[in-house]
């Protein structure tokens, strides 16, 4: 909420912003084998709190996402309790694991979800049309995902089908999670072993209905919307955040037709969703050179003026921002592993993706007023994954990693920030070479997640802590020799974080060299 106060502090840590960086032009002048650079950080100044749900999860039944991902079923020999594997959930749980978002996707606007509940035995199979068009048998359904959740310690976020579901199909689906009445589908609950009401938050209202769902046009969409989401009902206390489905990445249309047409009570928030990746050849995940190493960081960096085109719009119809931007599909998005099921897609995940899911985190932390979920796509064995699972096996990835580094900034207050740096510069293009994202949590300690992303030069970092007094400095980091360095099950350990040693304080300055390529977190308090 914009109070007085606040307005007082933004316009005064504008101020004191310009100020710094008029007495501090020097920065970004590159030496031979370095740059430097500045972050003034403002820590009195924090208005906005970056939700945790930007930190959020989507897994799809996809490959090996959700059946070998998550669920192995009761008679497996990999360790699992009640069929869910017990060495993921141990791992997301270590990234305080907000939210999951399922059960698509693509597969939400075809799945029934009335397949997926009773003895299993009984239920029935379908093929996945979308993905590998394999069979899915249905033994992960409703019940196996709260479960899931409620190990995880996080909140369920589920997609209704509107592509091929109905009305009646999508509101019996929120009677039976939520309803604690006496009435048909919280009796068919009861029956089915699950006696109280989950009381789930956040529901999608369908997913990419301009394409795998339903190829509509947005009016179409807007109307369906209300149709669908009028009864999808609140039950006791619970209300019920209702998300609309949103636009593919530059189709601002659609974010403006929902704006207009939908009355902004009806929606909780609207999503968007952006791949970072080259459409039209995907390229290698492990095999490419420095002009793909650039391209892939541009893109990335790109999510910033997509989703400031989205956010201009709604601020238009919203200048409150009640309505949220929910990025809920965001990643890398490659060629599949040679010899791997092309519907599957499996992918691996080297240390180009850690500096994407730092460079995306920092700046969904920064629009943290507008944005306030986010579902990386897709935590285990699907895309820019956080996991992998062979057997009885489990890799952590290079994204992974940075998920667990960065989870201090969950429900943290966001601290705004000025960087100067240099560039980085690639076959005439240029990019900035450093991203930063500072916040202070409700201990009042100060963390600054800080990526470096030129792939030879370090940088001598100088950060100047206003507004705060420390005594105390520790980082992290994430780096590795080459850029298309990862993990695998060979050595499973080839990337993960280490003490960050370099770093220095005096009075309010801090000073340090940020290796190339390298992601790092600070603790300052
Ligand atoms: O994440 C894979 C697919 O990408 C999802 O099913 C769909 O929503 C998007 O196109």
């Amino acid at each position: 909420m914009i109070t007085k106060i606040n307005i007082k502090k933004i316009v005064l840590g504008f101020a004191v912003s310009l100020l710094s960086l008029y007495f501090f032009p020097l920065m970004g002048q590159a030496t031979d084998n370095q740059q430097k650079a500045k972050i003034v950080v403002n820590a009195d100044l924090g208005v906005h709190v970056i939700s945790k749900h930007i930190y959020g999860h989507f897994s799809e039944h996809l490959g090996n996402c959700i059946y070998g991902g998550y669920w192995v079923g009761e008679d497996s020999e990999i360790p699992n309790t009640r069929g869910i594997r017990n060495d993921v959930v141990e791992a997301l749980k270590k990234t305080n694991i907000p939210n999951l978002r399922w059960p698509g996707g693509c597969f939400a606007d075809e799945y029934h979800w009335m397949d997926g509940i009773g003895p299993r035995e009984d239920r029935p199979e379908m093929i996945n049309t979308h993905w590998g068009g394999v069979t899915e048998d249905n033994s992960f359904g409703t019940h196996e995902f709260f479960d899931l959740c409620q190990q995880l310690n996080t909140e369920p976020v589920i997609c209704g089908n509107v592509g091929s579901g109905t009305v009646e199909e999508m509101s019996k689906w929120v009677e039976y999670i939520n309803s604690d009445n006496i009435s048909p589908m919280a009796d068919l609950r009861r029956k089915n072993g699950q006696e109280k009401a989950w009381g789930i938050k956040y529901w999608d209202v369908g997913n990419e209905n301009w394409g795998c769902g339903g190829h509509m046009t947005a009016e179409f969409y807007a109307d369906q919307y209300k149709r669908y989401a009028t009864f999808c009902r609140n039950y006791g206390e619970n209300r019920l955040r209702k998300i609309a489905g949103g636009a593919n990445s530059n189709d601002l249309n659609w974010t403006e037709t929902l704006m207009k047409k939908i009355p902004h009570w009806m929606m909780w928030g609207i999503s968007l969703h952006y791949y970072t990746t080259n459409w039209r050849n995907k390229g290698s995940a492990t095999e490419f050179g420095e002009d793909l190493y650039f391209d892939i960081l541009d893109r990335c960096l790109n999510i910033a003026e997509v989703i400031d085109k989205h956010i201009t719009i709604m601020d238009k119809y919203d200048p409150e921002k009640r309505v949220a931007l929910v990025f809920d599909e965001w990643g890398t998005w490659y060629n599949v592993e040679p010899g791997t099921n092309p519907g599957f897609l499996f992918q691996q995940n080297t240390l180009r993706d850690a500096l994407v899911a730092g460079l995306s985190l920092n700046y969904l932390n920064e629009r943290c007023e507008r944005v306030k979920m986010a579902n990386i796509a897709q935590t285990v064995n699907v895309l820019q994954a956080l996991i992998f699972t062979k057997e009885d096996k489990i890799l952590l990835t290079p994204t992974y990693h940075i998920f667990e580094m960065y989870k201090v900034h969950h429900d943290a207050t966001l601290l705004p920030l000025n960087l100067k740096c240099g560039d980085y510069e690639y076959d005439g293009k240029k990019l900035p070479s450093l991203s930063a994202s500072a916040s202070m949590d409700a201990d009042g300690i100060i963390h600054i997640s800080i990526v470096n992303i030129h792939p030879e030069k370090d940088i001598e970092l100088t950060l100047d802590m206003r507004g705060t007094k420390f005594s105390k400095i520790s980082g992290r980091i994430l780096t590795s020799d080459n850029f298309t360095d990862h993990n695998t099950f060979d050595d499973p350990e080839n990337l993960k974080p280490a003490v960050f040693e370099d770093i220095k304080m005096n009075k309010n300055e801090v000073a340090g060299t940020i290796p190339a390529k390298s992601i790092i977190v600070l603790e300052i308090k």
